[in-house]
């Protein structure tokens, strides 16, 4: 079953066409990769489904409501989880203050502060620091936490591995493999095709704001010319 399914949505920034008819199915308990190259539009997908820029066409089910005008508030309280990109943590906020300020009791995967920090023991340890005083790396478990604290049914993580190095990547990837293991239903957006194939159950092309391109990670793998065309590899 869908947890989240988005249906030909049309989205616009004032004149300028974004998103031309793009369609995809989020199934329950399994992480859907959406992958493009810089600009086709995969945060405004995104920004689409969460309310903050909604499609002038189409439709957003979520859990079987229709979100596609529902305000991100709303849409949040509702179970989906956003990690956004580029982090956006409260830089002034401590570890601890930025997971509390999300929290959202409702939710069946029981998530709260210990259990963001059983995942996550570097936030632990800094808990009483303040958010811009982490590393980068850091801030990513800080945002990935966030919004584990709102409770989702479904986490929408927007380029997790941006700017991070290798190492780091390896261990924010763990985490999300566990989230995995839960049973938690994911949309992981990426530019890093390699990376995000360890870890999907299916993914998506993008290019200039449709999806080109839907297969299993292997079968993208082995496909050169859609690896060259439209991920640069
Ligand atoms: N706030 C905005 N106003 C106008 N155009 C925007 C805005 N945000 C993004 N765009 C444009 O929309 C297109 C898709 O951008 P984006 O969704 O951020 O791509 P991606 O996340 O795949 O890199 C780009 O051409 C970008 O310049
Ligand atoms: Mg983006």
């Amino acid at each position: 079953m869908s947890i989240l399914e988005v249906q030909d949505i049309h989205t616009f920034y004032g004149d300028a066409y974004v998103l031309q008819g793009l369609s995809l199915k989020v199934e329950e308990g399994q992480i859907l990769g959406l992958l493009g190259r810089n600009g086709v539009g995969k945060t405004t997908l995104v920004n689409s489904i969460v309310g903050f820029n909604p499609p002038r066409r189409g439709k957003i089910i979520f859990k079987g409501m229709d979100i596609t005008h529902v305000s991100s508030f709303e849409t949040v309280r509702g179970g989906m989880g956003l990690v956004p990109q580029g982090r956006r943590v409260f830089p002034s906020l401590s570890v601890e203050e930025n997971l509390k300020v999300a929290e959202r009791g409702a939710g069946r995967h029981g998530w709260n502060l210990e259990r963001v920090y059983a995942l996550f023991p570097h936030l632990r340890e800094r808990r009483a620091q303040r958010a811009r005083t982490l590393s980068g790396g850091e801030q990513q478990m800080l945002a990935i936490g966030r919004g584990l604290m709102t409770n989702p049914d479904c986490l929408i993580m927007d380029e997790p591995s941006e700017g991070l190095a290798p190492i780091i990547i390896q261990g924010v990837w763990e985490a999300i493999g566990k989230l995995k293991g839960e049973g938690l239903s994911i949309l992981l957006v990426e530019q890093n095709a390699a990376l995000a194939l360890k870890l999907i159950d299916y993914v998506h092309v993008m290019s200039k704001g449709r999806v080109v391109y839907s297969a299993a990670p292997q079968e993208l793998w082995a496909n050169e010319e859609v690896k060259s065309s439209f991920l640069g590899i």
